[in-house]
């Protein structure tokens, strides 16, 4: 039985901070590209024996009290209490329960989004995939409207609503929030002890203002359990982004995934520049030292999965 080859590679994978696109050439999205279903079910199997997105995606009300101490993933030493409004925003079955849809679309933050006119065909999917509550409503031609899925990691609140210093940056987070209207907020709250405050801020939010999502708080395990799948496959990720977090997940629940907005590099295929997000102004540096992500080889991964037609890579215009 032939193996899934996501790294050739038997020698611990460096991060690659060459940048050099070229490498990376993808072929347009018009180009021949088939799904590949035995690989694609292959890959589902291999995931389960480390995680079942289904159970993972979030903690659920039974497993957790008021008052209980959680220990964060990556503080081991510092600790959470069970918040009251947490405890009242955990779902009380996953909200992926005997979920299957035929295709997904999962939309990274890429500046390579601008101009791809790929809203159109991203909405067409089943179900849409998207990343730290990124705008789509200026955006909608290049990145479409439909959310059924978005995630939030804590530090998106200082970043792109100024830690709700006042009434105007509360005001717009609300806004982004009622915009959701019933689809899947995905918040990593017990990750990083920085994101507490935060976290806390956006539950006491959507009580108060009833707003309408479902809410899903990811499983300790699920950050390391999606690393060691990886690791396995000789993918010497550090932390996994956000985007491959959904991807992994995604593998459980959707026949055939197809991946936007991935393009962690700073020039395109024609050497014309590429911004860090399409929304804002965000810099490369940022995931460079400072950052424990390691992207460029989260790419080389995912780019060989398109080659072998386990998922599709859009890095140019749609048709
Ligand atoms: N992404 C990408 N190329 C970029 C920017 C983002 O491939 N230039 C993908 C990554 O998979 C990333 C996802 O799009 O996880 C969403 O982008 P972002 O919001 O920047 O996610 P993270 O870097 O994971 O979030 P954070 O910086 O908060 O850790």
């Amino acid at each position: 039985r032939a193996e899934v080859v996501i790294n050739g590679s038997s020698s611990p994978a460096v991060v690659d901070r060459s940048n050099d696109s070229i490498k990376h050439n993808i072929q347009p999205a018009s180009a021949k590209w088939r799904h590949n279903q035995t690989l694609s079910l292959r890959i589902r199997k291999q995931i389960l024996k480390f995680l079942d997105a289904e159970k993972d995606i979030s903690v659920l009300k039974g497993t957790l009290k008021p008052g209980d101490i959680i220990h964060y993933i990556f503080d081991r030493d510092s600790t959470m209490n069970v918040s009251q409004n947490l405890y009242e925003l955990l779902p009380r079955t996953s909200p992926l329960k005997n979920k299957h849809f035929r295709t997904c679309a999962i939309v990274g933050n890429s500046g390579v989004l601008l101009n791809s006119g790929c809203g159109q065909e991203i909405d067409t999917h089943s179900f849409v995939i998207r990343c730290n509550l990124a705008p789509v409503q200026e955006y909608a031609r290049d990145v479409g409207l439909k959310t059924d899925l978005v995630t939030m990691n804590p530090s998106v609140i200082q970043r792109a609503f100024e830690d709700l210093v006042n009434a105007t940056w509360r005001e717009k987070l609300l806004l982004r929030l009622h915009s959701l209207n019933g689809s899947i907020l995905w918040i990593p709250a017990f990750m990083a002890r920085g994101g507490k405050e935060r976290v806390e801020w956006v539950n006491e939010l959507i009580l108060k203002h009833r707003v309408n999502v479902r809410t899903a708080y990811p499983s300790l395990r699920l950050l390391h359990a999606v690393r060691g799948y990886w690791l396995t496959n000789k993918v010497h990720i550090k932390r996994p982004t956000t985007g491959l977090l959904m991807y992994t997940l995604a593998t459980r629940f959707c026949n055939q995934i197809y991946l936007y907005g991935f393009w962690p590099f700073p020039l395109d295929q024609n050497q014309n520049p590429v911004k860090y997000h399409y929304y804002d102004s965000l810099k490369y540096g940022y995931t460079s030292q400072a950052s424990p992500h390691t992207m460029p080889l989260e790419f080389k991964a995912l780019k060989s999965l398109h080659e072998q037609g386990a998922l599709k890579l859009t890095v140019g215009q749609c048709d």
